[in-house]
């Protein structure tokens, strides 16, 4: 393999080549236009120190532009023969650049520049994911308000309980959704800060201006120990992947749910009939594959953390190459998730609820609770009204009476959808996305 950053007077045997590549340059193209972004502010900070001239900073930041452009059109390659997205750039600015371009990888190893490439990757995406959350969570919200005083049965252990509403159901995964948010931002945290200038782990003894390139690439603040930046490796890739699992732990709950109540024997809701598949061999079938299909990609998601914490499992500090497997399991997993939560929303609008459900006396058990609070309120003794009541039903001679009186907070009456609102807007207005926009936009203008 020509053209390796690390070439020297030997080649490298073909086999151990392709093996110790294997899947990273496929991988590297998720990345392209971080590591450029990455460069810009290297380069950039690199002319403050006296480590490139003025003319050849404006020079290579055009170049590095010109590649920008390239990746956000989605025709950035790798080439043949090129170990890796960090090789293709500084490649393609040696190819057309001279001499010039081979200055730029002063004071910085593939090591930082991989862990800047991995954060920027991951913070645009984890707001991609919150936008994504917030659109289900608002179809959620408006499926609870319309719903908010069509009863349905509430159940434990898969048995008949006590009444529920649409409202409450559609609500609890909103506000499931608003607490996976706090996740994503703790994530979000994690990952905003700035571990270029780490080099291969240990720094460097150029004088490297840390906090102007923290500042260029709207960074929060930096890994300060340049040990520990290293050490992020993976450690950020598992702690945003518990967020995402806790997202996609809420969407296959639901999908379940959702599952169940579309069966006819819950017939609870129902899906509109171009929204469902169907068998080759049973002519009735209308299926609901896509919540199946939700919960199984949301559960593999849940499986997202273990695989990292796995690949990363004792290693000792410093860098080494298993870091690197991370990326494949790690970097396709936020479009997986965007799909599922945008089909999610799709499906929530329109699913359609069953009005009537409890015509059925099948559930007039459940009524049992709102009997014996009645009675417990005109002054009978709670374990009195209990007993009576469980007697009448043991008999057969319970009347349920659905005219039910539930308000306090967070209850069938009061669903404090509102307040689950203000939760979810406070969450997110924790992020400031606006402030990593706007450095962005400085940086490739
Ligand atoms: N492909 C490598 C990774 O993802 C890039 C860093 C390479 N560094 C090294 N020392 N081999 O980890």
């Amino acid at each position: 393999m020509a053209n390796k950053l690390w070439e020297k007077n030997f080649e490298v045997n073909k086999e151990i080549e392709r093996f110790t590549v294997g899947r990273d340059r496929e991988m590297d193209l998720y990345l392209a236009k971080y590591d450029v972004m990455g460069s810009m502010a290297h380069i950039t900070m690199l002319e403050t120190i006296g480590l490139l001239k003025k003319e050849e900073l404006n020079v290579l930041l055009k170049e590095l532009k010109n590649i920008y452009a390239i990746c956000e059109r989605g025709e950035f390659v790798i080439e043949d023969g090129i170990e890796d997205v960090h090789s293709q750039v500084e490649v393609m600015l040696t190819n057309k650049l001279g001499d010039i371009g081979k200055k730029i990888h002063s004071g910085r190893s593939r090591n930082d520049q991989v862990l800047v490439d991995l954060k920027l990757f991951t913070r645009q995406e984890l707001k991609d994911i919150v936008e994504a959350v917030k659109i289900l969570f608002d179809e959620l919200i408006q499926k609870s308000n319309q719903y908010k005083d069509i009863l349905m049965p509430g159940y434990t252990h898969l048995q008949i309980a006590m009444p529920s509403s649409f409202g409450l159901w559609f609500g609890a995964y909103a506000e499931s959704l608003a607490d996976d948010v706090t996740f994503l931002q703790a994530a979000y945290k994690i990952t905003n800060r700035n571990p270029l200038g780490s080099a291969a782990g240990y720094g460097s003894s150029f004088p490297l201006n840390r906090t102007l390139t923290t500042k260029l690439l709207g960074f929060d603040s930096m890994d300060y120990n340049v040990v520990y930046a290293q050490m992020g490796r993976g450690k950020m890739e598992r702690n945003v992947a518990f967020a995402l699992a806790s997202v996609a732990g809420t969407l296959a709950k639901m999908a379940f749910d959702a599952c169940m109540f579309n069966s006819q024997n819950f017939s609870f809701v129902k899906l509109p009939k171009e929204c469902t598949t169907g068998s080759s061999i049973m002519p009735h079938k209308k299926n609901p594959d896509v919540f199946e299909l939700i919960r199984a990609k949301s559960n593999k998601i849940q499986s997202l953390p273990q695989q990292v914490m796995l690949i990363m499992n004792n290693l000792p500090v410093g860098y080494f190459r298993d870091l690197q497997i991370i990326k494949e399991v790690f970097l396709p997993a936020f479009e997986e998730l965007k799909d599922c939560l945008q089909m999610a929303a799709y499906i929530i609008n329109k699913i359609e609820v069953n009005e009537h459900i409890l015509d059925n006396p099948m559930y007039d058990p459940m009524f049992s609770v709102e009997e014996v609070n009645n009675l417990a309120a005109s002054g009978v003794p709670f374990r009195d009204a209990y007993k009576k009541v469980g007697l009448e039903i043991e008999a057969g001679t319970f009347k349920a009476n659905k005219n039910i009186h539930h308000t306090h907070e967070g209850s069938i009456g009061n669903l404090c959808n509102e307040q689950i609102q203000a939760l979810m807007d406070e969450n997110i207005a924790g992020f400031h996305f606006d402030k990593v926009e706007k450095a962005e936009k400085e940086l490739i203008k």
